[in-house]
């Protein structure tokens, strides 16, 4: 008896928190900057996210030398408290161009379960934003090395502010500004997450940029913004039972400058008592861009609507998908 109650001990202690029911809550405090764990700055501007084993992987822009920036990836099981995993991709280093003739923002990470391969996708730029191109970098390891698979207009489209979406198939898709700031493309990707192989024109003649998007159900929400600059502006929500085709007329959610925010993605939650979206976006220029901030908040979607929760602060359960607002 008393040999049994040591083992169920034993047990316990050696469970994950998530499989003992308990809570994993965190308070997320907006407006200030984030430090990592060794105590620097986090700069991992225009963020982008992948999921795996239990840790949040997040990569962006190191603004640190403003207008040079390399990619660092920082893992997170709370998106409170950042490790630095590495810089990902290196100016001078991993391609010559990329510092010299070329820039990265927006980067964002995708995994291919069928190559095993991660995948970055990013904006390419050149002066002036006149090479208006995308770069593909891929890795075996989540934390690198990357290498430059290929850089250039995806379909010869002029491409600019991006990001990925991953279906809940698997198919995976880009994202971008296109055509001088005019309209949306959604271009499809190869199975191995590459390349591009079909663009559907979004939002033509609308000028939307910074899109993101979550799939609630059957129905996919894309938050955008307009295009200026570093400058925040009237965020918009568009619906569609299909990515290609069918969004709504674009509506305006929340404020008019989106909380001194401008879109770099939205997080799934998968609680055990709720699924709970983040919306993910960067307050530039916060006063400079080195100190730009990343602000996260809690947005709900149903019946084709959307609601920005902004809060300076806010808690959520990563076990259970629940938050609150706090004052
Ligand atoms: C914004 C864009 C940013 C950056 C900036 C430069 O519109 O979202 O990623 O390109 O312009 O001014």
């Amino acid at each position: 008896m008393k040999k049994n109650l040591l083992l169920l001990l034993a047990l316990l202690c050696l469970m994950p928190f998530s499989a003992m029911g308990q809570s994993r809550r965190t308070v997320i405090t907006n407006g200030v900057l984030w430090k990592d764990t060794a105590g620097n700055v986090v700069q991992a501007h225009g963020a982008g996210f992948l999921y795996q084993n239990g840790l949040w992987y997040m990569i962006g822009e190191d603004r640190g030398d403003s207008w040079r920036p390399d990619v660092n990836m920082y893992s997170s099981p709370d998106l409170v408290h950042w490790t630095f995993v590495g810089k990902i991709i290196k100016n001078g280093e991993t391609t010559p161009d990329l510092g010299q003739r070329r820039f990265i923002e927006r980067p964002k990470l995708l995994y291919c379960a069928k190559t095993g391969q991660y995948v970055v996708w990013c904006h390419w730029e050149g002066r002036n934003y006149g090479a208006s191109e995308a770069a593909v970098f891929v890795s075996e390891q989540v934390g690198g090395p990357y290498r430059l698979h290929h850089a250039g207009r995806p379909l010869d489209i002029k491409s600019r502010d991006c990001n990925v979406f991953q279906d809940a198939d698997g198919q995976a898709y880009f994202i971008s500004t296109i055509e001088e700031n005019q309209h949306l493309g959604l271009f499809r990707l190869s199975d191995d997450y590459t390349e591009a192989l079909s663009c559907n024109i979004l939002f033509a003649h609308q000028s939307r940029e910074a899109p993101a998007i979550a799939r609630v159900g059957d129905t996919y929400y894309m938050l955008s913004s307009a295009c200026t600059g570093w400058d925040p502006n009237q965020c918009k929500l568009s619906c569609s039972k299909s990515l290609t085709e069918g969004w709504s007329p674009l509506v305006n959610v929340g404020d008019s400058i989106c909380y001194d925010t401008q879109a770099a993605s939205i997080l799934t939650i998968n609680g055990s008592k709720q699924t709970t979206y983040l919306y993910v976006g960067d307050r530039w220029m916060d006063p400079g861009l080195p100190e730009s901030k990343t602000i996260i908040f809690p947005v709900t979607f149903g019946d084709g609507k959307c609601e920005l929760h902004y809060a300076e602060r806010f808690e959520i359960d990563f076990e259970t998908g629940e938050w609150k607002i706090l004052d």
